[in-house]
């Protein structure tokens, strides 16, 4: 009789081989690696541990009693993410092509439950088929319960999706409610109808990485928050990711250890033009202010007029917000206020404190805009930054105009800090625009258009084009010179390390979607 521990030497082998040598070999010639790679790059050395290694599918349709794949084609477990706890489930593709039915959804499941009881974050790495169709309504089934405990983890457990492969039809919604969803370049796509049933429906030609692409999704639709030119450099991204995060709703992100020094950055004093309508880069400012090389932006090339992504000053995790100058003048519309909205839920979700640097000339005006509803987009981020009960601060660089000024963590919707920078405008409309309305008549009637307008336009500009109106009021707090900004924020953010601040009671609230 064969020793018992040879047949569990045989089944382990005949599991790690998954799909087999030849399967294997094709996914490296894809220039994918396989699931058990992936895990092995993203957990640290020798701390995954696998669970349902040996489940198998129970369904015999379509020839599937033919052979059973141990593991049924997903790998799952848990293990350390620099030396942090953290749920992983892999989808084989070499298995079946990955496709998910029955027995590798309850295995996701298990890990998912397992996640929200430990209090620990879930990494989904995705390349799959979809749906196993042999497999009928229980795949359906399947994916139906995995999005319902993605649902309900939503916020208490971070969970991060990495697109590896093939990701279509219904399976995108489990990665769509996730907090943060990453592609890797031309080996995945994302889509909900396929390039044949586009170009049956809609007549329409398009390839799968046009239609799904990483490209197109982190440009044109924003679905995916990064992209990576390969699965390595997706895999230590999620890593990075992680560092940012705490393990759960209930805890603080980990600080990294910081000594103190001169906190000035001289800079930062020479980065905003002294000509109001000249544009600048807000990344200079993000990163003269922050640690050395901490930030970590997401969402880099979708809405580039807002820039969202974690950071650390003085060793903190924070969540950095700033209108961007140099891309459309800065200002808000539909997608930047959807992108901005999204970043700022999550990181109050997780404890993590807020930093919104603001140069802001306002929403952007025009029928498509208003057609395609930037009343309630617009409405996602000031609702957004409203109820962040995470500590909130503002440095108010130049532009702070109309609405957006409001939005952008006003004083006004909860802010706990807002400086401002002498540089500042805070008004309620730009000066030309605001003279043109206001001194309207007086335009009209002078000898000399032009000359009074331009008065004009200086007469408002230098009533409101500056600080002090809003600090003699307190909506900001303290006017600052740039290069004060790091030491100033150090100061403020350690002072509002113990912030407690509650929501009225509620079910839930009704963000405007
Ligand atoms: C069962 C599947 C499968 C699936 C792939 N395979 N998808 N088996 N169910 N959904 C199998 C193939 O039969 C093949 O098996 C192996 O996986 C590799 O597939 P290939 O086609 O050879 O690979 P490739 O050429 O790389 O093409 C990958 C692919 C293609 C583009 C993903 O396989 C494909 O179009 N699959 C079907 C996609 C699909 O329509 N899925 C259902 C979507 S609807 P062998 O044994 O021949 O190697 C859906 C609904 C979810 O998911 C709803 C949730 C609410």
């Amino acid at each position: 009789m064969e020793d018992k521990f040879d047949i569990l030497d045989k089944k382990i082998a005949e599991a790690q081989l998954g799909g087999g040598e030849k399967r294997i070999a094709s996914q490296h010639e894809k220039g994918k690696l396989t699931a058990r790679e992936r895990i092995h790059f993203l957990m640290d050395e020798g701390s995954f541990q696998e669970i349902g290694m040996l489940v198998t599918h129970r369904s015999t349709n379509f020839g599937l009693d033919q052979q059973q794949f141990l593991g049924d084609g997903v790998i799952t477990g848990y293990g350390n993410v620099n030396g942090r706890l953290t749920y992983v489930f892999a989808q084989d593709f070499t298995v079946l092509g990955g496709s998910l039915a029955e027995a590798h959804a309850e295995k996701i499941c298990k890990i998912m439950d397992m996640a929200m009881k430990n209090g620990a974050p879930v990494i989904g790495l995705n390349d799959s088929g979809g749906a196993r169709i042999q497999e009928g309504v229980v795949s359906l089934g399947g994916y139906a319960d995995i999005f319902y405990r993605n649902t309900l983890a939503s916020g208490v457990i971070p969970q991060l999706s990495a697109i590896m492969g093939p990701c279509a039809g219904g399976a995108v919604y489990s990665p769509a409610l996730t907090d943060f969803i990453m592609m890797v370049e031309n080996t995945s796509y994302m889509f909900v109808t396929g390039p044949n049933v586009v170009k049956t429906v809609t007549h329409e030609e398009v390839s799968s990485e046009d239609l799904g692409g990483a490209s197109a999704h982190s440009t044109k639709s924003g679905v995916t928050h990064l992209t990576y030119a390969n699965e390595i450099e997706c895999i230590n991204g999620i890593k990075q990711m992680l560092s940012y995060m705490p393990q759960n709703c209930e805890e603080d992100a980990p600080f990294v250890p910081y000594e103190g020094g001169d906190e000035s950055r001289k800079q930062l004093s020479t980065i905003v033009p002294d000509n109001a309508n000249q544009p600048y880069d807000i990344k200079e400012v993000i990163e003269a202010t922050i640690d050395e090389g901490s930030f970590y932006e997401i969402h880099k090339d979708f809405a580039e007029n807002i820039v969202v992504g974690f950071a650390r000053l003085a060793g903190r995790s924070i969540g950095v917000v700033a209108n961007q100058p140099a891309f459309l003048a800065g200002v808000l519309d539909i997608k930047s206020s959807q992108k901005g909205a999204r970043f700022v839920r999550f990181c109050d979700a997780f404890n993590i404190p807020l930093l919104v640097f603001e140069d802001v000339p306002g929403f952007l005006p025009g029928t498509d805009q208003e057609w395609n509803a930037i009343i309630t987009n617009g409405a996602k981020l000031l609702y957004a930054f409203s109820e962040a009960t995470v500590p909130r601060i503002t440095v108010i660089t130049r532009k702070a105009y109309g609405g957006a000024y409001d939005v952008m963590n006003s004083k006004h919707i909860g802010a706990d800090m807002n400086f401002a920078w002498p540089s500042a405008e805070i008004a309620v409309m730009g000066a030309k625009g605001a003279a043109e309305i206001i001194f309207k008549r007086e335009i009209a009637e002078a000898a000399d258009s032009e000359a009074k307008w331009k008065e004009k336009e200086a007469e408002y500009a230098e009533m409101f084009a500056n600080p002090y109106n809003a600090a003699a009021r307190g909506y900001v707090d303290e006017v600052i010179k740039p290069e004060q900004t790091r030491e100033k924020l150090i100061a403020a953010f350690n002072m509002l390390e113990n912030k407690v601040d509650t929501l009225p009671k509620k079910k839930h609230g009704n963000i405007p979607l």
